[in-house]
């Protein structure tokens, strides 16, 4: 497989990327399964609608310019293209879209395996000084050219694994200096890479050491951020960690109704490992979403669905806090909750790719694999206001294509472990495999 990668230290493959494959006119043929997700993607799907993918059956995709021009069965006709990716056996769907990851940061902790398999849980590790705190401490001491050429490993990984989309957030800066730092890292990482991606502030992810007995003066600090991050743009959303040793629901209400004042959407971390009421305040400020959702109750269940807030789930979280929980998936579709799936790839929970949490949202939270992708593509999007553009394979959007060597979609968490995608379209050029 010829792969393009673009981290500077992970160059190991010439750019041989010959001139047909920036084709202007590509014809993606004869698909065992086209996977649309075409419909009425104003709002994000529930219910019925999680279960329709759209599917043509030996189906034909062209892209012109970047963009979505046609699908529809295959015909035989090859019209203009410049260049014909022979799809037979294979299925063609819209990339994924990972609506939830921390990709900036120094360090890792692979050490912190080994005090979870010796029975300390997540905040224990974080109150000895470890977890958010060791990232913290590591991220304010890189270089943006470290942090950068770091995160663009990542984001190489991801595309290798058919992500075109991610969402960032901050949160290990923790201070005025590291976390625009963070964020101006993320406004490069877009410019110089083709993966999407879209920024998100999260400032209130934990009260940083120095500000210990001091939170209010802490909160207000990253509060004080805010009119400068939405004057330079450097992020369209701001997250909160709504926690026991975190951030309380009041100190998240008190962030969020300030982000919300400057311009930004709403998302939180709630219900994680303790439930105190953080996905019932999403509904409430009527977030765009409300992410993990492991201790969610029927009735914050209900709030969400009224107010049509979208659960992010995230089942590398608890598979890596080796927690015997996770979301409750199946209640959520039942009282009509919008889904999304996200990797939350941190150095807490890292994982690159989205098809390893497909199948673990089958597994582990009793998905249907249909609900996955879903999951995984439109209700993503609409997660990261990114709807109108990508998410489907429907004519007009932004051509982010992949294709996975896998003869129907149920394969995809069927199959796990390995990596299935063969070719990714970023914006109509091949930026993984090819013909
Ligand atoms: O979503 N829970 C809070 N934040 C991240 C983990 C951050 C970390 O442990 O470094 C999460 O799981
Ligand atoms: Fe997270």
């Amino acid at each position: 497989m010829k792969i393009r990668l673009y981290a500077p230290q992970t160059l190991i493959i010439p750019r041989a990327i010959p001139h047909s494959m920036s084709a202007t006119h590509i014809l993606l043929k004869n698909a065992n399964q086209v996977l649309t997700l075409t419909g009425d993607n104003s709002v994000p799907r529930t219910g019925e609608g999680m279960r329709d993918l759209g599917i043509i059956q030996n189906g034909d995709v062209w892209i012109s310019h970047g963009r979505i021009s046609a699908v529809g069965a295959d015909d035989g006709a090859t019209h203009d293209a410049e260049l014909i990716i022979d799809c037979t056996g294979k299925v063609v769907m819209p990339g994924f879209i990972d609506p939830h990851t921390h990709p900036v940061f120094a360090g890792s902790r692979e050490n912190e395996l080994g005090m979870k398999l010796k029975g300390h849980s997540y905040m224990e590790i974080q109150q000895a000084g470890g977890g958010i705190f060791s990232s913290v401490r590591k991220t304010r001491e890189a270089t943006n050219d470290v942090l950068i050429a770091q995160a663009m490993k990542r984001l190489d990984t991801m595309l290798l694994h058919g992500t075109t989309t991610v969402e960032a957030k901050s949160g290990y800066g923790l201070n005025t200096e590291t976390e625009l730092r963070m964020l101006e890292v993320m406004k490069t990482l877009g410019e110089q890479h083709p993966m999407g991606i879209v920024s998100t502030f999260m400032g209130a992810h934990a009260i940083p050491t120095e500000f210990h007995g001091k939170r209010e003066e802490f909160l207000n600090s990253m509060i004080g951020l805010l009119p400068t991050i939405a004057e330079r743009k450097l992020a369209e959303f701001c997250d909160v960690f709504c926690e026991t040793g975190a951030f309380t629901l009041a100190e998240a209400e008190t962030m969020l109704a300030a982000a919300k004042a400057n311009g930004l959407g709403l998302k939180i971390h709630a219900d994680e490992i303790e439930n105190i009421g953080g996905s019932s305040l999403a509904a409430k400020m009527m977030a765009v979403s409300a992410e993990h959702l492991v201790k969610t109750s029927e009735m914050d269940m209900r709030h969400m669905a009224e107010s049509g807030v979208i659960g992010v789930l995230l089942p590398g979280t608890p598979y890596s806090l080796m927690m015997k929980e996770y979301a409750n998936a199946r209640k959520m579709i039942e009282l009509d909750m919008p889904l999304a799936l996200a990797t939350d790839l941190n150095p807490n929970c890292w994982t690159e790719s989205m098809q390893l949490i497909i199948s673990m949202a089958c597994y582990q939270m009793k998905m249907m694999p249909s609900e996955a992708i879903v999951a995984s593509t439109i209700n993503a999007a609409h997660a990261v206001n990114r709807h109108r553009k990508v998410g489907s394979i429907e004519v007009g959007k932004q051509a982010d294509v992949i294709i996975l060597d896998v003869p129907n979609y149920e394969h995809i968490p069927y199959h796990f472990g390995v990596n299935l995608v063969d070719t990714v379209i970023k914006a109509g050029e091949i930026a993984v495999g090819g013909p």
